[in-house]
C-alpha cells in the first residue's frame, strides 16, 4: 500500500475530518475552524498514531498473565481516594475536569504536597501559572515548604524528557489544553494537539507506571473541551460539580476502570483549600422544622447513601406560559412529576409557576428522589409542612405507582443514623425493621398526597 503524504482538513472545534477546506464546519457549524493537517500514508486513527513499539505485544494465555498486586497509592485525602475507588492505581491516567475556578489546581496542589510530605515523588507541571503564582497558592494552602517538584512548561517533549529523568511516582499536567507537541501543527488546545498530547501521556503512563493526572477545561455544556476521545483514552474521568460561589464542591467519577462510577467526594472550599467533608448528609441538611415546600430524601451516590433537602416554590403565574425551573434535578423530571400530580393527585397547577432546587448545589439523577420532589411541590402548594424528622423515598412510575428503589436498606439506615423517625417508602420494597423508626408504606402517588394533606 502506498505511504505517500496527503493533505486533509480537520475542524479544530469538533475534530471532524474533511477532504476539502470550508469556511463553516458542516458538523458543528463553527466558523473559521477548519485547519489543514498532513496525514502520512493511510488515515491515522488514534491507535495508529504513536503506540510505542517497545511494549511486548505477544498474545498469551490469560492464565499465564502475571497478577499485579500493586497497591493503590493514597492521595492523603479521604474524599479524593474514595472518588478514585480507593486511591490512585499504578500507571493510571486520570482526567480531572471542571469549570474555571472551581478548584482543580487547588485540589492537585494540595494532593501532591501531601503526597510529597508522605515520601512520594511528585511532579506538578503547570502550563497556566508561573512558578511564583503556584508558590503564592501553596502559601495560602500551607504547603509552601513542600518537596513537590514544580515545572512550569507547555512543551510536551520537554516535560516528558524531564519526567524520564526525575521518574516521579505521580505527575500532574495542569492543563492538557495548554500543552503542545512540536511535531504537530496547530495551537495548544486544538483537537489534533489535544489528541496527540493525551496519547503521548497515555503511552508514557502505561510504559513507565507513572500515575498521571490530566486537568481538563470544560465547555459551556459541561464536557471536557476537546474531542470525546480524551475520555476514552484515560482510565478515570472525574468532574467537579457544584456551585462555584457556594461552599461545597462535589467531585464525581463518570468513568473508572479501577472502581465504581458515580462515586462522589464532597469538599468544602475554605481559605486553606479543599477540605474533605466526612459526613456529607449533615452538611446538606438544615436543623429544625421543615418549612412548607421542603422535603428530605436520600440518594445513593456510588457506594454512599446521602441525605439532602429538596425545595419547591409554587406561585400563581403572570406569564402566558407558566415557568418551570429546576436546579439540581433534570427539567424533564420536573415536567413529568407535575403531569403525574395533575393527573393522579388532582393538583391543579397548570397556571402556576413551579421552581425546584436541591439545597447545597447537589446534582441528582437518582430515580429514588421522585416522590420527595412530588411531596415538596404538594407541600408548598398546600402551604403545609411535611412531618418533623420525616424522610420520603420512592420512584414514580407513569401510571402513578410508587416503585421500589435500589439500596432501600442503605437509605433507611442512613436516615436512622441521622435521627429521622418517619420514613415514607414504596409498599413493594423489602423493608428492614429499624428500631425507633416509623415506616409508612404507600403504593400510589395519590395515597402519599392524601397523607400529606390530612
Ligand atoms: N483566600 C481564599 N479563600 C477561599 N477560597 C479561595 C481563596 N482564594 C481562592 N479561593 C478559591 O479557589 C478558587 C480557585 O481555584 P483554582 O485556581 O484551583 O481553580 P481551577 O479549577 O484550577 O481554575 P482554572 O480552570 O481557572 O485553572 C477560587 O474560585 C476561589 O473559590
Ligand atoms: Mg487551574
Amino acid at each position: 500500500m502506498s505511504k505517500k503524504s496527503e493533505v486533509q482538513f480537520e475542524c479544530s472545534v469538533c475534530g471532524v475530518k474533511l477532504s476539502k477546506w470550508a469556511g463553516k464546519c458542516p458538523s458543528c457549524a463553527a466558523w473559521s475552524s477548519i485547519v489543514e493537517i498532513e496525514v502520512k500514508g493511510e488515515a491515522r486513527g488514534i491507535g495508529a498514531m504513536s503506540m510505542p513499539q517497545n511494549i511486548d505485544s505477544k498474545p498469551m494465555f490469560l492464565s499465564q498473565v502475571p497478577t499485579e498486586h500493586a497497591k493503590r497509592l493514597s492521595t492523603a485525602n479521604s474524599e479524593f481516594d474514595r472518588t478514585l475507588g480507593g486511591g490512585l492505581a499504578p500507571g493510571s491516567l486520570v482526567l480531572l475536569g471542571g469549570d474555571p475556578g472551581i478548584g482543580k489546581s487547588t485540589l492537585v496542589l494540595q494532593t501532591l504536597s501531601a503526597m510529597a510530605a508522605a515520601g512520594c515523588k511528585t511532579l506538578y507541571v503547570s502550563g497556566e501559572e508561573s512558578a511564583a503564582q503556584v508558590k503564592l497558592r501553596a502559601e495560602r494552602l500551607g504547603a509552601a515548604g513542600s518537596d513537590m517538584l514544580l515545572f512550569c512548561e507547555t512543551s510536551l517533549n520537554k516535560i516528558l524528557e524531564n519526567a524520564e529523568q526525575i521518574k516521579p511516582q505521580v505527575m500532574v499536567i495542569d492543563s492538557i489544553q495548554t500543552m503542545y507537541s512540536e511535531e504537530l501543527p496547530g495551537t495548544p488546545g486544538s483537537v489534533s494537539q489535544l489528541r496527540e498530547c493525551a496519547l503521548k501521556l497515555m503511552v508514557y503512563a502505561k510504559s513507565s507506571g507513572v500515575i498521571t493526572i490530566l486537568i481538563g477545561h470544560v465547555t459551556k455544556d459541561g464536557q471536557i473541551a476537546g474531542p470525546r476521545i480524551l475520555e476514552h483514552m484515560v482510565d478515570t474521568v472525574a468532574y467537579f460539580e457544584g456551585d462555584k460561589k457556594g461552599q461545597y464542591r462535589i467531585l464525581r467519577t463518570v468513568k473508572n476502570r479501577f472502581g465504581a462510577t458515580d462515586e462522589i467526594g464532597v469538599f468544602e472550599m475554605s481559605s486553606l483549600g479543599l477540605i474533605p467533608v466526612q459526613n456529607p448528609s449533615r452538611v446538606f441538611l438544615q436543623d429544625g422544622e421543615l418549612s412548607p415546600g421542603s422535603a428530605v430524601s436520600c440518594t445513593i451516590e456510588g457506594s454512599r447513601a446521602m441525605l439532602f433537602e429538596i425545595q419547591a416554590l409554587v406561585g400563581k403565574s403572570s406569564y402566558a406560559m407558566p415557568q418551570r425551573v429546576s436546579a439540581g434535578v433534570e427539567q424533564k423530571k420536573l415536567t413529568i412529576i407535575l403531569a403525574l400530580l395533575e393527573r393522579f393527585a388532582k393538583l391543579q397547577i397548570s397556571n402556576f409557576d413551579v421552581f425546584v432546587s436541591v439545597a447545597g448545589g447537589l446534582r441528582l439523577d437518582d430515580p429514588g428522589i421522585d416522590l420527595s420532589l412530588a411531596c415538596a411541590i404538594v407541600s408548598n402548594a398546600l402551604n403545609k409542612s411535611l412531618p418533623h424528622r420525616s424522610i420520603v423515598i420512592g420512584e414514580l412510575g407513569l401510571s402513578g405507582e410508587i416503585r421500589t428503589v435500589s439500596s432501600l436498606d442503605l437509605r433507611i439506615k442512613e436516615a436512622h443514623r441521622l435521627g429521622f423517625e418517619k420514613i415514607v417508602v414504596p409498599a413493594s420494597g423489602k423493608i428492614p425493621s429499624v428500631k425507633g423508626v416509623e415506616v409508612i408504606k404507600f403504593a400510589r402517588l395519590e395515597e402519599a398526597t392524601r397523607w400529606l394533606s390530612a
